[in-house]
């Protein structure tokens, strides 16, 4: 699959919850609207709609929601997508808030599963209280350890909130270290209507700057296929990267679309350009008609999101398409 500006379509993400058992401030508002659960896609169908894309060429796949272990049955998916690994699939990964994984990292690492990324903006317990309004920390830190013992590779996801965690940085960096993960600073992103995003964005470039007065931070080539860049960091061995949507635009690369869980596939994280594949998937046992349909999506690819902090860029949130 190759998009109007030549990039390849080599990555899907798949939301296959809007649903979660946290309310991250930034993320949801706190009465948050889930769809009927009728409007979702079966796990069958969602399974059915990867293999259509993985022989379209899509050869990393990462499941993420809402919270994609909330999902009933879900791991019934994961195993059914592991068994394509090696057939066409290189990567099967898997972005959580890790409220589930001491449930379930054996299970995924059983499944083919190598790497996951684990949102974790904080290590206060109360201030993790605060930040997912339902979320307890010890939680979070049984499954990152129950990751560990099933040998899973995992990077930590920090948003970067400022007058909120912006005090954390060095800590969470050295903690990482200890714990042999990766550390991944994100940037607010203008999706759906939440409370104080504006106060608290916080653009990276300048804790980066501050960051390497403490740190030996070198370039790094390493790449994920997402669009974080990195930097080794000296002292621990282990990586940062930075997400950085609004103060630097990484879309030139971009290889990936997205799927909702009710089978709208977006072509931008920050824009409204999607088709509609439940339809096709529906309307027969044949492939031939949502393999066009994806194809139609895939040549109305935009060249990518104009987020500006200041106003909302896309109605849906992150939970809809999946962060
Ligand atoms: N801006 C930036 N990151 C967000 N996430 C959720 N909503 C937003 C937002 N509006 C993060 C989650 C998770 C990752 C998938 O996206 O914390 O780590
Ligand atoms: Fe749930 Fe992740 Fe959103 Fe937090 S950021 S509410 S954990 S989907």
């Amino acid at each position: 699959m190759i998009d109007p500006f030549g990039r390849i379509v080599s990555y899907l993400r798949v939301s296959v919850t809007d649903r979660c058992d946290f309310r991250c401030a930034y993320c949801m508002a706190e009465d948050m609207q889930f769809l009927p659960r009728d409007e979702l896609l079966t796990l069958e169908e969602m399974e059915r709609l990867c293999a259509a894309f993985i022989r379209l060429g899509v050869k990393k796949l990462r499941l993420t929601g809402g919270e994609p272990l909330v999902r009933r049955n879900v791991m019934s998916l994961i195993e059914g997508l592991g068994s394509r690994l090696g057939q066409g699939l290189e990567e099967l990964t898997l972005t959580t808030n890790g409220s589930q994984l001491a449930k379930h990292a054996a299970g995924l690492a059983q499944a083919g599963v190598r790497r996951i990324n684990v949102s974790l903006d904080t290590l206060d317990e109360a201030k993790f209280a605060r930040i997912t309004r339902w979320g307890r920390l010890g939680q979070v830190l049984a499954g990152l350890e129950a990751a560990q013992a099933a040998g899973l590779a995992v990077k930590i996801n920090m948003v970067a909130l400022k007058g909120v965690n912006d005090d954390e940085f060095d800590a969470m960096l050295e903690w990482c270290g200890r714990q042999g993960f990766d550390l991944c600073l994100i940037e607010t992103m203008p999706m759906g209507e939440v409370t104080h995003r504006e106060e608290t964005h916080l653009p990276l470039a300048a804790v980066r700057r501050d960051l390497a007065q403490r740190w030996s931070l070198s370039a790094s080539d390493y790449q994920t296929g997402g669009p974080a860049r990195y930097m080794r960091v000296a002292e621990t061995g282990q990586r940062i990267g930075f997400i950085t949507p609004l103060s630097h635009n990484f879309c030139e690369g971009c290889n990936r679309v997205r799927l909702t869980c009710t089978g709208t596939l977006y072509m931008c994280l920050g824009q409204e350009d999607a088709v509609d594949l439940r339809r096709p998937l529906r309307a027969s046992a044949d492939d031939a008609g949502l393999i066009q349909a994806i194809e139609r999506g895939i040549a109305a690819k935009p060249k990518g999101h104009d987020f500006d902090i200041s106003r909302v860029a896309v109605a849906r949130h992150m939970s809809v398409t999946g962060g």
